[in-house]
């Protein structure tokens, strides 16, 4: 039998779920009079606390104990926020906000935007260290970098694939083909933003 959320992180489910809502708080209330559209930026978040099967086989790649104690100590992803945002701008826009907050600190920035994994994969990621010990990542990305994501993950599962390498190039391919329809979709608000001015 799994164990449940309960029994495997203990005391620390209460605190875990104290950060989930309060990130969720914190992201909706990004101010919309700071986005030059006067709309807010993030299009939606979704978050999850990780499962205590998916956390024990992380730690037993890493070597670690299994128990919720050492994952709250060890791992910065028990708890998980993703902010999915229309365009790129408003991406950094809304994590360099989140830079500024009091209650806890950015232990790490991982720029896979800029950056992208080898396999296409982008994302802006933050951890963040809260003053109570508790840690948090954040998963930043717009609409098109979430499409991909998404379908990539469901696919990884499907094992056996023929083929594999030519998977993998076309998956590149279309990841590379999104951030450049990105792009062209913030090059379009810009012109937009611009024909306003002139009305
Ligand atoms: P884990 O991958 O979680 O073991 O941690 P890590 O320290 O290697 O961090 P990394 O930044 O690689 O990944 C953190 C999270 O980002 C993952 O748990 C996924 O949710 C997401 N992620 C990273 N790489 C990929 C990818 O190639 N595809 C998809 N769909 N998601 C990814
Ligand atoms: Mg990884």
């Amino acid at each position: 039998m799994a164990l449940t959320f309960e029994e495997y992180y203990g005391d620390g489910l209460l605190r875990l779920k104290q950060v989930e809502v309060f990130l969720l708080h914190l992201v909706y209330q990004y101010p919309a009079q700071e986005d030059p559209d006067g709309v807010g930026p993030v299009l939606y978040c979704k978050s999850r606390i990780k499962q205590p099967d998916s956390m024990m086989r992380k730690l037993r790649m890493h070597g670690l104990p299994t128990d919720g104690k050492t994952a709250l100590e060890q791992m910065h992803d028990a708890v998980g926020i993703r902010v999915v945002c229309a365009f790129v701008e408003d991406v950094y826009r809304v994590s360099q906000w989140l830079g500024m907050r009091p209650e806890y600190e950015i232990a790490a920035t991982k720029e896979y935007i800029a950056y992208p994994k080898p396999n296409g994969y982008r994302s802006l990621h933050l951890v963040l260290r809260f003053h109570t010990g508790i840690q948090a990542e954040i998963q930043l990305r717009t609409i098109a970098l979430d499409f991909w994501a998404a379908l990539e993950h469901q696919m990884k599962y499907k094992k056996n694939i023929a083929h594999e390498k030519t998977i993998c190039d076309e998956l590149k391919r279309c990841a590379d083909e999104i951030a450049s329809v990105d792009m062209s979709m913030q090059t379009l608000r810009e012109l937009i933003r611009h024909e306003g001015w002139e009305d």
